[in-house]
Parts: structure tokens; sequence; C-alpha cells
């Protein structure tokens, strides 16, 4: 039997020029996989049209866009996934999703090897090997542009030589990934950091310096997870689409950071992501009076852990998985609503309120009402204090002497 090889399909010039490219060096049959993660643009079956037109011998499409909001953007929220405190993880936890889709695909139509579209440098050929190692480990793996050295100029050729049904003098200088998270835009002009992003990079987000009136939102949580604005239940995806409309406007979400990745390189990108950042917000302002003092602190580690892990391609890791646990017993009480003012740019939180919060208001004030006894407060600093002080006059005799 012929050897077959499902390769993640975009649609786009590279990895259309893959299907025949691959064909071509191997000789294994190949299987396009399209999977939909809220990227917009093209339809599936548009995509799925072209993937048979570049000569796939099958084409899996698949709608995750709920899957990919409920698994994958829901757990980055509770953990308040930040990679380097900037970061949302936009293109880091879309990856593992594609590779559900990959393995499910490579078993259905009986492929041997999984093929993505990334290059030797980034760090998505990372996340797609070691999540296809993972779920799949007697599958192999084959980068077209890294190991059969499909450059750009090849592929325009190799697409005009063979008549693809494919653009090839569309010009876009940068490397664009995008989902219902959020969008990352890198390489060109970008490359040298001190050059400002020009207006035509942003697609989710509009200019902020002469934003529409204010606009004022009330998310609602229950155990972390988002369900309802101003009221209406929602779908994850739809508060997540309706956000990216409403703080997109507003200008919300844009980033502008130079990351280590994984391979060692440090890199300028570009995102932005109104709604990832404006739900984060929101989020983290509910776990403030929701969350105990010495639990929220723990947690704050262990979410930046978490972003190191997810970032690295460690989506499926033991550790993931055991830190996801804690994360999730974090949310039990963290339930309620969050006000916030989308406007400039920013995501302020003016209201919250919660049947499980932790804020006392009688312990709090400072009007009538107190009920916090302030003569316990000077023997509590006495003893806190204690250990500081005992080594400071040691260190004082020791100078002395
Ligand atoms: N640097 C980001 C990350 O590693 C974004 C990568 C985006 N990928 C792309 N092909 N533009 O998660």
């Amino acid at each position: 039997m012929t050897d077959r090889i499902v390769l993640a399909y975009s649609g786009g010039l590279d990895t259309s020029v893959a299907i025949g490219w691959i064909g071509e060096a191997t000789g294994a049959e190949v299987i396009a996989v399209a999977v939909d993660v809220g990227q917009g643009g093209e339809s599936l079956e548009t995509i799925r049209q072209r993937a048979l037109g570049c000569g796939a011998v099958e084409a899996y499409v698949a709608d995750a866009r709920e899957e990919f909001a409920d698994e994958y953007c829901v757990p980055t929220l509770k953990a308040n996934g930040l990679y380097q405190g900037h970061y949302p993880l936009v293109s880091a936890i879309s990856r593992p999703v594609i590779v559900k889709h990959l393995v499910k695909a490579a078993r259905e139509f009986g492929a041997s090897t999984v093929a993505h579209g990334c290059t030797g440098k980034g760090n998505d050929q990372v996340r797609f090997e070691v999540g296809i190692q993972t779920l799949g480990p007697d599958l192999k793996c084959i980068a077209p542009v890294r190991d059969l050295a499909l450059t750009r100029d090849k592929a325009i050729a190799f697409a005009e030589e063979k008549g693809l049904p494919i653009e090839t003098t569309a010009k876009n200088p940068y490397s664009i990934d995008q989902n219902v998270w959020g969008r990352a835009v890198e390489t060109g002009y970008l490359e040298d950091i001190w050059n400002g992003p020009t207006k035509d990079i942003y697609d989710y987000t509009v200019t902020p310096e002469f934003p529409p009136a204010a606009d004022e939102v009330i998310i609602s949580f229950e155990r972390g997870v988002p369900v309802a604005v101003d009221g209406v239940k929602l779908s994850a995806l739809a508060v997540i689409q309706e956000l990216n409309r409403r703080a997109g406007a507003q200008g919300v979400g844009r980033i502008d950071v130079v990351e280590d990745r994984l391979v060692g390189i440090k890199s300028r990108e570009i995102y932005e992501a109104p709604g990832a950042m404006a739900l984060i917000t929101a989020h983290k302002h509910l776990e403030d009076i929701t969350i105990e003092r010495e639990q929220a602190r723990f947690k704050a580690t262990v979410g930046q852990r978490w972003s190191e892990l997810v970032y690295d391609g460690q989506w499926f890791s033991p550790l993931k998985r055991s830190l996801d646990t804690f994360i999730e017993d974090t949310q039990q009480y963290v339930t309620g609503d969050i006000r916030m003012t989308l406007h400039g740019g920013a995501a302020v939180v003016t209201g919250r309120r919660s049947g499980t919060s932790l804020y006392d208001f009688n312990l709090a004030t400072y009007d009538t009402g107190d009920t916090f006894d302030q003569s316990q407060a000077k023997g509590f600093i006495e003893l806190w204090g204690m250990s500081s002080k005992v080594a400071s006059s040691r260190d004082q005799r020791v100078a002395g002497q």
C-alpha cells in the first residue's frame, strides 16, 4: 500500500505547494487536514476544494472553534496565561488542538507520518512534533520547509509550473497566525526592533488614539469560566467573539514585545488579543476577591510556570496536567460579575460582585460598622518583625566587633 502522510493545511501558498512537494519527494499520498480555530477568512469547504485541487487524495476539515474555546482558551484564562507577563499564548494553544485532529486524521486515513509547514527556527515546529510524539508515538514527523528545502521562491515557481489553484502574487511581508484568542504578526519590517508597528499590521483592533465613546461591559464568570456578557448567557466561544468585537473597537489588547523563543532566539512579536486581554483582566480581578491570599500568591507562580510549559510545547505533559488540577481547584469560588470600561486602548475594571467573595465590608471599612479589633495589630506586628529584628541586631553586633 502507498504510504500516506497527513499535512496540517492552512489553505495558503506554502502548505498548498507542500501537498505536491511532499508527494514528489516521498512518493506518499497526502491527506490535507484543515482545522478551524476561529482564524476567519475562507470557508472550510473552499479550503477543502483547494487542497483537492492541489493534489491531496483526501481532505479532512474540522470546525474546532467550540473545542478550542472550551478546552484551550478557557484553561488559559483560568491560568491568567501570559508568557513573560505579556503574551496570551495565542499560537501556543492552537497547536495542541490542531495536533489532536492531525493524529485523529492519521488514524482515520492510515497515515504513517504527519507533516506541518513550520520553519526550523520557531516554536511551532516544537509544539507540533512534541504533541504528535506524545499522542501518536508511532507517527513520524516531517516539515517540508525545514526538511525538504521548500523555500518561498521554490513554492511560487512550483505553483506556477503546476498551475495550482492558488494566488502566488499576493505579497504579505509578515508571517501571521491568528485564531479566536488573538493574532500574531512577525518578520519583515518588524525585525528592526526600533521600527514602530505600522497601521496595516493590525486587524482585530482599531487604533485607540481616536476611540469611539467608552463602552461599559459586564462579564459574568462561573468557576472561572466566562458564561455571560451584559447578562446574556453565551458559550465561551461567543463570549470571546463578542469581546473581540467590543474591546477590538476600542483598541484594547495590542502587544509589542521581544520574547524568548524556546530555540534560544529573541524575536520581535506584535500581538493583538482584545477579547483575551479583556477577559484575563476581568478574571484576575474576580480572583482578587474570591481566592484566599496565600492560594492566590501561589497561583500566580503556578500560572507563570503553566504559561512557560504551554509556550514550550508541553501542553500534553504530566507537569502541565498536574498544574491544571491545581488551577482548577482554585477556581471553585471564582463566580461573579466584573464591570469594566473599554476605552482608548484600555480595559479598566470599575466594579465587582460575587456571592462567594472574601471581601468583608465590615472588616475593611473605616466608617461605622467596623468590626476589626485594631488593638490586635500591635502584637501581631511585633511578632511579624521579630526575626528581622533579631537578625539586624546580630548584624550590628558583628559590624561593631
Ligand atoms: N511567537 C509566537 C509563538 O511562538 C507566535 C508564533 C506565530 N506563528 C507564526 N507562524 N507567525 O507562540
